[in-house]
């Protein structure tokens, strides 16, 4: 479908071209066959999955927002973290399963409260696997609870780590909280300092609520993000919490808040496209920068790999995603064999094979091909793609059409040069 994203540029959401003009719109229309069509998805079936420990079900925050109810997903376990046994177990059946797998995720609730495990596991990989056949590792923590062991630990081995702030400390502290802690933001912002010290990589998950729509004005978003070019980081995640009943949920019935979503995304968008010209800096959303890298090749975006990456919990059950681990009825045992009752699994099933074409919503989005804020778990949870995520993804690529429009011509060395090099920068597993 072909869509007017300004009185005279229009975007085909199906092969990706702009078109300024309504002659330009018209010629293409008649011509229409013989544009190339987008290239397909990368497909993630050809590679190995990521396996996801959810290391601790326990938590020393309480955020907020947090959909994993504070770390222990509803309680679907006694036990709350991983013996290294079980790390040892859970691994060679997965392999034995897979024959490879390219990343451990250590994730939580907060993995580091049960580091010890974590780092026998590590160790003994390190020491009896066969180099080529290692996964990578991360650790998705809150960064809040890190001393000179631990990383160590993770200066040795090369762990990419994975923590969280969101925003500005005003605002990241009205929802990261946690007992005995005054600030988490400063909590976060020493350990970032130390990993810095020791070389190692780290991204960061900004979560936007309702708290940051109240307090928004133009202008703070570019304040984030400026804060955030400075943090010694690789990119950071920019996403909207989906939450319910809490005073951080977006309440989307308010036209108000609308607005003021579509402006602050709009304002990320402008702001992150002037860094393709001037070079400034690759550190920026990675939902942003997927959305350039895919337009600019004119390749769909793959679907998130829920069902084909898995996530196993401390009473070794088997999630398709740690979005739905809430719920032991969307499980399977870590047994061998796995396999074989993960593809007789309804659950299993509809997350390996749920895509945006299964909605609507998505058919008729102007996103359609590009999005990457379509997350299979919060489907199912919220029964369609939650709208606050959708807000920012069609703003975000609307500003890039203009933008492109405008300036490609202009700039067309610099704007390639800087997506070649946030796509280097942004790709970390
Ligand atoms: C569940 S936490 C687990 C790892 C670690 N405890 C942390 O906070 O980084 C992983 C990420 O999920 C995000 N998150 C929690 N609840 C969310 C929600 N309702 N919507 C969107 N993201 C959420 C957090 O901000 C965090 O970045
Ligand atoms: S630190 Fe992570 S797991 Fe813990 S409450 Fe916050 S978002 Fe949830
Ligand atoms: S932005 Fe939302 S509606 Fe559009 S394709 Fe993505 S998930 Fe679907």
């Amino acid at each position: 479908m072909v869509y007017q994203v300004v009185n005279d540029t229009w975007f085909d959401s199906e092969k990706l071209f702009i078109v300024k003009g309504e002659e330009k719109k018209q010629k293409y229309l008649d011509n229409y066959d013989a544009y190339p069509d987008v290239k397909e998805a990368k497909k993630p079936e050809d590679r190995y999955p990521v396996l996801t420990f959810l290391s601790s079900v326990l938590c020393n925050l309480k955020c907020v927002y947090c959909y994993a109810d504070h770390g222990n997903y509803n309680h679907i376990c006694e036990q709350n973290t991983f013996t290294f046994e079980n790390y040892l177990k859970a691994y060679e059946i997965v392999m034995a399963e897979y024959g490879g797998i390219r990343n451990i995720c250590f994730f939580g609730g907060e993995p580091l409260l049960d580091f010890k495990e974590i780092k026998k596991f590590v160790v003994y990989l390190n020491e009896h696997v066969d180099k080529a056949k290692l996964p990578t590792f991360s650790i998705g923590s809150n960064g809040t609870i890190l001393d000179d062991e631990i990383l160590d630990f993770m200066e040795e081995y090369h762990i990419l780590f994975g923590t969280s702030l969101d925003g500005s400390k005003h605002f990241n502290d009205k929802s990261r909280i946690g007992d005995g802690i005054d600030s988490v933001y400063d909590k976060v912002m020493e350990t970032l300092q130390r990993l810095d010290e020791r070389n190692i990589t780290c991204v960061i998950q900004f979560t936007f609520t309702q708290v940051h729509l109240d307090h928004y004005k133009p202008g703070d978003a570019k304040i984030w993000m400026q804060e955030f070019e400075k943090l010694p980081i690789k990119y950071y995640e920019l996403i909207a919490a989906t939450t319910q009943g809490n005073l951080c949920e977006i309440d989307l019935r308010n036209k108000q808040n609308v607005e003021k979503l579509e402006k602050m995304s709009s304002e990320i968008a402008q702001y992150s496209l002037e860094a393709l010209v001037d070079g400034r800096t690759t550190i920026m959303s990675s939902i942003f920068a997927n959305l350039i890298w895919h337009l600019s090749k004119k390749q769909k975006t793959k679907h998130c790999d829920a069902g084909l990456n898995i996530t196993i919990a401390p009473d070794m059950r088997i999630y398709p995603c740690h979005t739905i681990a809430n719920d032991r009825a969307n499980s399977i045992a870590c047994e061998p064999g796995f396999l074989k009752e993960m593809a007789q699994s309804a659950v299993f099933e509809k997350m390996r094979t749920m895509s945006r074409n299964d909605y609507d919503k998505c058919s008729e989005c102007i996103a359609k091909n590009v999005c990457n804020v379509f997350c299979k778990g919060m489907c199912e949870t919220c029964k369609e793609p939650p709208e606050e995520r959708c807000i920012m993804m069609r703003v975000f690529l609307k500003e890039t059409i203009k933008f492109l429009m405008d300036e490609y011509p202009n700039h067309k060395k610099e704007i390639s040069e800087s997506v070649k090099k946030i796509m280097v920068e942004h790709t970390v597993i």
